[in-house]
């Protein structure tokens, strides 16, 4: 084992230095991570409260339970939960447990319910969470209460442009300085890329066998697309030519940027070489026809509006540990499952406000990187999880890049820009790990 260096955290907003604890030796300042992050479940076990329970956790879009008492059932981290919209409109994250004798309460993905009855005894819920009826009850005496029963629910629900986060840890600081300086691009995405009538329509899931931070890294990694997705842009040049889709990153000299924001957050920034995203866009069945079809109904800059609000639009930014907002206002959402097993949901968004052409376009470009580049990145993730688990003698993951070089500034509002290629954003989300693991956190619900 290499000599732990001493702690010099990375400078970053919102992060202060911790007292010592088992975790800090596992994230080091030259940048590499102990391959046990990945591997050892007992450290996924750790992440499960301290992180997935100790900070803000995404739960859902406000539109995917538009209506009084709709519900969608989610895990967070590995928890079943229950997100309702109560009768008067505020929105709850209930545990999908009942508090009798522990039985998962709601089956369904989601729906339209005031009450959940448990299947085991008939116990009954309201929404809100509170026990209603508890059946044959003659045969509970006097100190039973009734209302230390209730589902256990989560003690802070807050919501930021419709992205609703809950967090196990009624400590944690608002949602609004927990996001900080990554507000920018949630802003920039729903004023530049929908419509008033948007709403989130579920998309697809993937399962893949390896670790969920692997996932957390790519979405915040430029340098392996020219490699890793070497055949969808061999195939979309030979086809189409230049000038569509991956082929704008050749290396570090355009004016393209990786971020990290602090707690956790980080992004890539493609939009100063992608002036047009629909120029830009990899073609798509149906592509030529919907763009004459907007073209005979609108004037040109109304046109060039529509279809630039159909493809992926130049941002990653994750939200760390669990939401990718990936541009156009599509999103995914990363579900740990096991320290080696990890669901990824991916969502679209439907402008009900702009013309079908548009929804339907949008549709084709979501199913598009899907399609061709998630499977190529899964194989990259199913690679790395098989040669750390196997090859213990090599202990470190490198995450270097633009470490020690000029090309890491820090700007007004505390985000650290680095060089498109650089691993900026992925070294100060573990920092965030290493701080959120050295916390002494109690996760708990309230009732
Ligand atoms: S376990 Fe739910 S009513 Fe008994
Ligand atoms: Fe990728």
């Amino acid at each position: 084992m290499s000599v732990v260096q001493p702690l010099r955290p990375m400078p970053a907003p919102g992060e202060h230095s911790m007292p010592q604890s088992p975790y800090d030796a596992l994230v080091r300042p030259d940048g590499s991570v102990h391959r046990t992050l990945f591997t050892d479940p007992a450290i996924f076990d750790q992440e499960m409260v301290k992180i997935f329970g100790g900070t803000w956790v995404f739960l859902l879009h406000e539109t995917e339970i538009p209506l009084a008492n709709d519900f969608k059932c989610i895990n967070v981290g590995r928890r079943p939960v229950i997100v309702t919209r109560t009768a008067d409109g505020d929105i709850r994250a209930l545990m999908n447990r009942c508090t009798h004798r522990g039985t998962t309460l709601c089956m369904e993905s989601h729906g339209n319910a005031k009450r959940f009855q448990c299947a085991y005894h008939g116990w009954a819920f309201s929404n809100t969470g509170e026990l209603q009826t508890v059946t044959f009850a003659e045969g509970y005496g006097p100190a039973f209460d009734k209302a230390a029963h209730n589902l256990g629910r989560f003690p802070r629900v807050e919501s930021y442009g419709g992205y609703v986060f809950g967090s196990l840890n009624p400590d944690v600081e608002p949602l609004s300085q927990w996001i900080g300086p990554a507000h920018e691009m949630i802003d920039w995405s729903r004023t530049a890329l929908t419509t008033p009538g948007a709403r989130v329509v579920r998309s697809s899931s993937m399962v893949f066998n390896a670790n969920w931070k692997l996932q957390n890294d790519n979405n915040g990694d430029m340098y392996h697309v020219p490699f890793t997705h070497r055949s969808v842009a061999q195939m979309t040049s030979e086809r189409h030519g230049a000038g569509k889709a991956l082929d704008h990153f050749r290396g570090d000299n355009t004016p393209m940027t990786v971020k990290y924001y602090g707690h956790g957050h980080k992004s890539i920034d493609q939009r100063p070489s992608i002036p047009s995203p629909w120029a830009r866009a990899r073609p798509v069945p149906g592509r030529e026809t919907y763009a004459a079809a907007l073209a005979a109904r609108f004037d040109p800059e109304q046109t060039e509006r529509f279809l630039n609000m159909t493809g992926r639009a130049g941002i990653n930014l994750i939200l760390y540990p669990n939401l990718i907002i990936a541009g156009a206002g599509s999103f995914n959402v990363y579900e740990p499952v096991a320290v080696d097993k990890t669901i990824v949901h991916s969502y679209g968004v439907v402008l009900d406000d702009a013309p079908a052409e548009v929804n339907a376009l949008k549709s084709r470009f979501i199913e598009d990187f899907t399609g061709f580049g998630y499977r190529d990145d899964n194989e990259i993730f199913e690679r790395i999880q098989h040669s750390l688990s196997t090859i213990p003698e090599m202990e470190w993951v490198d995450f270097s890049k633009g470490l020690g070089t000029s090309r890491e500034s820090v700007g007004a509002d505390g985000a650290i820009t680095g060089a498109v290629s650089d691993e900026t954003g992925i070294r100060g989300a573990y920092t965030y790990w290493r701080e959120l693991m050295g916390r002494d956190v109690h996760p708990r619900v309230l009732v």
